[in-house]
């Protein structure tokens, strides 16, 4: 399908529509079940567009739907132009494609560029090729040191665990910073420049609205690959170890990142966000310069515990680093590689989400104190300028399901971190849609991981037109959010009360936060939207409101 819409009908407003845009996160192997196969597919994303629709997003964003071993849920890529078999086939994506188009939803699919599957042919005519080969020379293959060659050659760590060097029958080791099966690719390669330029068009003239892309942060290596010095068994450095990093946050990946650029220029209102795990906001912001991404997800919101003065000071950076280079913050708070918003707030500020999943002690866990400050922390987000992504089953409240027995882990990072850390699995539990059924509505099966039985009560069927619902309150947000916020990018902080964040943006809409546990005065205005309930004449504690503030409607 050729893009349809003419260049000269598009608004300037069009072609930034995802400046405020909201996008959804569909992970699609636990989205929905056509085929009864208990792995999400094609059909059954597309047999549920209408309810993405009555949602009210503009956008979603599909994980990885490529042919691939699926050792990392797809993130090791064997074809970057074919679906696999158990997502549908090529014709169904253009069809999804073709009917996202129709009822006004962009989509974006995903773009692995740091690494391929090892099952990849390119991958495959490495290994048979001699050291030194062109074939070899996509990767990054390095003898190892010592007389025999049999250390890596460099002290580089994977981040889900082990060594990040693997060797190959004939001596040589090649990098991978993710699994052993995810061969880091050579982006000072041409030929690897040329393949995915080339496979960024492939997409795009499928009509697809751009790319969500994967670890951006990494690309580029020092081909000299010196140790670290240090383990780096975390995402997130400190912004001091970035610098001359041998593989993070190098400066040259923002020249590979300018020629993608330039191919999207190609196409009309097409866009990029990144997925760059940085530890600073002037870092990111040299992500968002002009010529290179579009969009950058703030994973330091993300990050942010509880808490009002580090929640404001993260949308402070994030609203001024952006603007320095004439940009705006995309917001998240969850997604698929992170333990759920939900179950994040429901533990105490102290304590790392991802590290107590290994032994999930309840006694830490408040879960309606959880689902009550996911449920304000997602107004504080949609009211803020900028993008928001969320990621599916946020809408009905989902928490992480932390008590997945070990037998049913499949995520990499179980294995290679030598059972030291329990992985993402939690939060890719298949979404329920229904109150019964073997698979709670999401097939006709089981499905691929356990979801717990008591997520009748958040299905679909469960909350749908239930006011006071998850669902129904991300509902009514998306579509104030559209009649209230559009086109603006305005933000003023007012200082309200101790614990409170509160401010204003455009036509006297204000959001105001009670972090705090006790009731403050409510806001002088017209109530228009509340994230829980509110018995008395105040703002109870962990809630938000949105209001049109007095003589300004
Ligand atoms: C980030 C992806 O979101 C994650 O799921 C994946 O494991 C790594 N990149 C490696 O591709």
């Amino acid at each position: 399908m050729e893009r349809s819409r003419e260049a000269d009908s598009l608004t300037p407003a069009d072609r930034q529509w995802w400046r405020d845009a909201v996008i959804y996160q569909v992970y699609l192997r636990s989205f929905a079940d056509d085929n009864g196969d208990g792995t999400g597919d094609i059909a059954g994303l597309r047999s549920r567009l209408p309810y993405l629709e009555s949602l009210g997003v503009d956008g979603i964003w599909i994980n990885p739907w490529y042919e691939s071993p699926f050792n990392d849920g797809g993130y090791d890529v064997a074809d970057y132009r074919s679906i696999h078999p158990r997502f549908g086939t090529l014709e169904e994506a253009k069809s999804l494609i073709e009917e996202a188009r129709d009822n006004n939803l962009r989509l974006l699919v995903d773009l692995v560029p740091n690494h391929t599957s090892s099952e990849h042919a390119w991958f495959r005519g490495a290994l048979a090729s001699p050291p030194g080969s062109p074939e070899r020379a996509r990767y990054h293959f390095s003898p190892g040191r010592g007389e025999d060659g049999s250390i890596p050659p460099s002290d580089w760590r994977s981040v889900f665990g082990g060594p990040a060097w693997s060797r190959v029958p004939d001596g040589e080791w090649y990098l991978h910073l993710f699994d052993v099966t995810q061969p880091d690719l050579n982006w000072a390669n041409r030929e690897v420049r040329e393949e995915f330029d080339e496979i960024i068009r492939f997409w795009l003239d499928l009509g697809v609205d751009g790319f969500r892309v994967d670890v951006a942060h990494a690309l580029a290596k020092d081909p000299e690959y010196p140790d670290v010095g240090e383990e780096v068994e975390e995402l997130l450095a400190t912004p001091d170890s970035l610098d001359h990093h041998p593989f993070w946050d190098r400066p040259e990946l923002h020249e590979i990142v300018r020629g993608w650029r330039s191919v999207l220029e190609e196409y009309e209102s097409t866009v990029m966000v990144a997925e760059a795990w940085l530890p600073s906001w002037e870092r990111m912001s040299r992500y968002l310069r002009p010529g290179e991404y579009h969009q950058a997800f703030d994973f330091l919101f993300l990050q942010s515990p509880w808490d009002p003065d580090e929640m404001r000071r993260a949308v402070s950076e994030a609203l001024s680093h952006s603007a320095s280079v004439g940009s705006i913050p995309t917001w998240v708070l969850s997604n698929h590689d992170v333990v759920r918003h939900a179950t994040r707030f429901a533990l105490p500020n102290d304590v790392d989400a991802r590290e107590w999943l290994l032994d999930g002690d309840r006694s830490l866990l408040d879960e309606r104190r959880g689902l009550r400050r996911a449920r304000a922390a997602s107004l504080l987000m949609l009211a803020l300028p900028g993008s928001a992504y969320l990621y599916q089953g946020e809408e009905l409240g989902l928490p992480e399901v932390h008590d997945l027995p070990s037998e049913v882990l499949q995520d990499p990072v179980w294995e290679d971190s030598g059972h030291t850390h329990k992985g993402r699995d939690g939060c890719r539990v298949p979404l329920p849609w229904a109150r019964t059924g073997a698979s709670l509505g999401f097939g006709s099966n089981g499905p691929w991981l356990p979801q717990p039985p008591w997520w009748d009560d958040l299905s679909v069927e469960a909350q749908d037109g239930v006011d006071g619902s998850t669902l129904e309150l991300y509902r009514r947000a998306l579509g104030l959010r559209r009649h209230h916020l559009r086109g603006s990018d305005r933000l003023e902080w007012v200082d309200v009360a101790p614990g409170v964040l509160a401010f204003t943006r455009a036509n006297g809409f204000a959001c105001w936060v009670n972090f705090g546990d006790g009731t403050v005065a409510m806001p002088p205005g017209r109530l228009i939207l509340s994230s829980g309930d509110l018995p008395g004449d105040g703002l109870p504690g962990e809630t938000a409101v949105w209001v049109q503030l007095d003589h300004q409607e």
